[in-house]
């Protein structure tokens, strides 16, 4: 049990006396009762005035710009954060526990997330090292010579979302903060008690207030931090809906940056010519991974009608054999669901879609037991359905049978969604002839392959209401610095 009895204020660990909020695992227990969602410990639900204590101190941190923070060298910056990551490293353990206990994510999947923020971590660095020796010189153009620098923008508050509470929290949190901006972090919802062991490392490791780590439900917390006008900068990655409230109550948005990484709908495109077998390979990792509890997941499959029977079959078999159990059982593929409320939805769906005439199509499909939910395959979806436009997030897969290419493109055109699309064909000319149409879409064409955020490097962001700013390690340091310059006359 970890109860949090702290919050991190001014580089002070500030004792909390007010209400906690217990945090119930998605991995039930055997109780009195029955089968019982786990108490694995509790965190203090700060309210509006620790929510402006903290902002104040990250605002007299960055001290408009003045601050030791913002005007340290890179270096030095940079130095800070390789310590923290020493001590990060130094909870490994504990946090792949937290993270497989507070969300139910696989201990595999829980390793990886945590081994890749590492190497995020990193890898900003090196970015940053190689930025800086760029801007480090200067250009001369016109008798006008000029020094590029990276400036900070200020006060950034940072939200990062529950199925990814560690690494989208970190490929958010490190750019900010090493590129000079002081910080207001609230955990997410679910994965708040994993960020504890990592409190008193950025109380160490940074000047007082440059971090400040806040915790309780957002509505309480948050509006008022944005009706401050104070930040500078919005960094979420979470709903659209969230983050157009949020940007509006700010009363100088004109002046606020967001970096948002928000709602997608991913589809597939299995063509005729598709190799099925490598699509359903691709698939059911792409759609279920994690219980499809994944931005990027794949949340509506386009089979052509010709296929679709083939596909169907293959698809629901292979769905059959995905291992069902607790985050450590070993090959385990599908896990407790951590949003309480989760499978009332699911099942709402799945109404929702047999009322318009489609049905569950693989064998025990949609049943549930406990905080488990039995990956559904719905067939045929079309467009008076919620799972035809809303982003599920969780272990359905809709297949909606098309006759013409066309019909695909139409889907994203009208979409208010714009990340990812994967096309499944072994038709070079037909792979061809969609690019150019869908890459003016979305923000990434897969071709035989998967929708998936990573290698990291690479960007990520996505169009319309699915991202705001690009959040790969190079594009991050950019997005939470300003170009500016020291230029002079030469004579
Ligand atoms: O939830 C969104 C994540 O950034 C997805 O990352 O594609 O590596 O699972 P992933």
């Amino acid at each position: 049990l970890i109860h949090q009895r702290e919050y991190l204020c001014n580089g002070e660990m500030k004792a909390w006396d007010g209400p906690f909020h217990e945090v119930f695992s998605p991995i039930a227990v055997q109780t009195a009762n029955g089968l019982e969602r786990k108490l694995i410990g509790s965190y203090p639900l700060c309210t509006a005035t620790e929510a402006s204590e903290a902002l104040e101190a990250a605002v007299t941190a960055y001290n408009s710009g003045r601050g030791e923070w913002p005007t340290m060298g890179v270096a030095e910056r940079i130095h800070c954060v390789e310590q923290f990551t020493g001590r990060m490293i130094e909870k490994k353990d504990i946090i792949v526990k937290l993270i497989m206990w507070e969300i139910g994510k696989s201990f595999a999947d829980s390793v990886k997330e945590f081994d890749r923020t590492v190497e995020y971590i990193y890898a900003t660095i090196d970015s940053l090292k190689n930025l800086d020796r760029d801007s480090s010189g200067f250009d001369i153009v016109d008798g006008i010579a000029a020094q590029v620098r990276r400036s900070p923008l200020g006060v950034v508050l940072c939200m990062g979302p529950f199925n990814y509470p560690l690494n989208e929290t970190f490929t958010t949190l490190i750019p900010a903060l090493i590129m000079g901006n002081t910080l207001l972090f609230k955990p997410p919802k679910f994965g708040t008690l994993l960020h504890y062991p990592l409190q008193e490392a950025f109380r160490d490791c940074f000047p007082k207030g440059v971090v400040n780590v806040i915790y309780g439900r957002g509505n309480a917390i948050v509006p008022g931090l944005m009706q401050s006008g104070k930040i500078n900068v919005l960094t979420l990655i979470g709903s659209s809906k969230v983050a157009n409230e949020l940007k509006k109550s700010h009363p100088k948005v004109n002046r606020l940056r967001a970096v948002l990484g928000l709602d997608a709908k991913n589809a597939a495109i299995v063509t005729p010519e598709a190799d099925l077998d490598l699509a359903v390979k691709e698939i059911i990792t792409g759609s279920l991974s994690f219980n499809g509890q994944r931005c990027t997941a794949l949340k509506i499959i386009w089979v052509h009608r010709s296929v679709a029977d083939t596909f169907l079959e293959k698809f629901s078999a292979a769905v059959g054999e995905l291992k069902f159990g607790m985050p450590w059982e070993k090959g385990v593929a599908l896990t407790p669901l951590p949003e309480t409320n989760k499978i009332e939805y699911l099942n709402d769906c799945i109404s929702d879609a047999e009322a318009h005439g489609a049905k569950v199509v693989n064998e025990n499909g949609g049943k549930s037991e406990g905080s488990f939910f039995y990956p559904a395959v719905v067939y045929p979806v079309n467009s008076k359905m919620k799972l035809y436009h809303e982003e599920q997030f969780g272990p359905i897969v809709p297949v909606v049978p098309f006759d013409d290419l066309e019909e695909t493109i139409e889907f994203l055109i009208d979409s208010t969604h714009g990340q990812q699309v994967s096309i499944f064909s072994n038709n070079a000319d037909e792979v061809a002839s969609l690019i150019d149409p869908l890459v003016n879409q979305v923000s990434r064409v897969n071709i035989n392959t998967q929708c998936q955020r990573g290698p990291d490097v690479f960007p990520f962001t996505g169009r319309k209401d699915s991202a705001e700013g690009t959040l790969s390690v190079p594009d991050a340091i950019r997005a939470f610095s300003i170009r500016s310059l020291v230029a002079f006359k030469m004579n």
